[in-house]
Parts: C-alpha cells; structure tokens; sequence
C-alpha cells in the first residue's frame, strides 16, 4: 500500500481530508448537510486506495488552493482548472474533464459575442477563472459573488447584465429557468486534483485512481447521477 506522504503536522493521521466549495453541481453540492458530488466520489476512491478514512470540507472557493498549500486538507478538488498561475502554487493531478466557461444571459438580451460583454455588469463566482476572463480579458472588474447560483439570481434580479460560469453549474442553474440561456464555450479548461508541491507518491495514487474510475465506468456513472440529482434538487 502507498503511503500518504502529506508534509504537514497530521503526517500520522489516517484520513485523507479533501477541500472543496460546495455550490458547483454536479462536482460538488449539498444533499441537506452532506457534500456529494463527483470530486467527493473520486476523492474518496483515492482515500480507498490508500486504506484511510475521508473526510470532506467545504470553504470558500478563495480558500481551497491555500488549504492544501498550509497542510489543511490533502486534496483540493472542486471543479478546479488547471491554470499557469496555479500551477506556480500546487501540484496538478492529470485532468478528469473537460470542459470550460459560458455565458448566462436572459433571453430577451441574447449573447453574441464576447465583445458585446466589454463594459457590461458581469456576474462572476469570486476566485474563478470566470473571474480572471473578466479582469484579463475584457479589463475590467466583474461583480463578485459567492456561488454561480447567486450570480444567477442577480442576472434574474436585473443587477447584472450576464454571468460567466462553468457550464456544468450554468446549466444546473438554468434549468426550469424559461427566460435564461447559456452560450457555446468561450473557453476550454480542463479540471484536475490539486495538492501541495513535492508529493510525487500521492500524486501518483491520485494518477492510478483517476485512470481507474474513467477505464472502469465509475467516472461516467458518477457524472450522469449527479447530474440527474442536482437537477431533480433544482425542482424543488
Ligand atoms: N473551474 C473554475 C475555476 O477553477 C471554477 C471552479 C469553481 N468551483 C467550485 N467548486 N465553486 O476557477
């Protein structure tokens, strides 16, 4: 068995603590108080590779990279790109996705192109690439919110003018929303599991566990269950 080499004072503990922010259906939501979703399943397979518990904890997506940088939890996964930037920070498993940004717009203010979006109100969940889009692409500051769903409700409630999102969230969040649309990808990213810089053992079970759960289906079946359960949660 692989050891769980995480450079932090709980070296001795036996159970692998993943970090996430829990509003991003379907890679992370809550079922009442649980956090279920995609990144928890494969999160708790590697847990299972290395014979530990799991545990899972959701703080602000702000606060996720830095948790793994500080020894707080040992895997950040959380619908999180792979970005340059980030890479100077943490490790980055292989990719289990991908995928990249939309457009949310009303209806009745179609999204053409991302030229159209320059000096425009735009919604953004803080600390995201949606958010980088804004301030480095178009120059200029988005308005931050604290989940995709709440820069939706701003769209709705008209403080906005559109909302970036990732598309899986997007569509989550425009589901049964008759006035609401989302556009093609205006980027493409992939995600992947982030942990602290120089675990190459760690990195390696998370590697095995990631080719495992594609090669054998669970990947597949978790994405079309949690898909189906954060849009039935939608409805109510
Ligand atoms: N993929 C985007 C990023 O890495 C958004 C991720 C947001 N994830 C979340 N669990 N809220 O910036």
């Amino acid at each position: 068995m692989s050891a769980l080499v995480c450079g932090c004072a709980d070296n001795k503990d036996d159970t692998v603590k993943m970090i996430t922010e829990a509003t991003f259906p379907p890679y992370e939501f809550l079922r009442g108080q649980e956090i279920v979703g995609i990144d928890v399943e494969i999160c708790r397979a590697v847990a299972q590779k290395l014979g530990k518990n799991f545990q899972c904890e959701t703080v602000d997506f702000d606060s996720v990279i830095p948790a793994v940088i500080s020894g707080k939890a040992h895997l950040a996964a959380a619908g999180i790109t792979v970005t340059e930037d980030r890479k100077k920070n943490v490790d980055f498993s292989d990719p289990y996705v991908k995928t990249g940004i939309v457009v949310v717009y009303k209806k009745g203010n179609p999204f053409k192109d991302t030229a159209q979006l320059k000096g425009k109100k735009i919604g953004v969940q803080g600390g995201t690439t949606s958010e980088t889009f804004v301030t480095d692409e178009l120059k200029q500051e988005p308005e931050r919110t604290k989940s995709p769903a709440e820069a939706v409700a701003a769209l709705k409630a008209g403080r906005v003018e559109f909302v970036i999102a990732d598309i899986d969230p997007a569509k989550n969040c425009v589901k049964g929303e008759d006035t609401l649309a989302i556009s093609d990808f205006i980027t493409s990213e992939e995600y992947a599991i982030a942990i602290k810089k120089g675990q190459p053992e760690l990195l390696k079970t998370i590697n095995e566990t990631i080719a495992e759960v594609k090669a054998d289906g669970r990947l597949e079946k978790w994405v079309a269950d949690f898909t189906a359960e954060a849009d039935k949660l939608k409805d109510k």
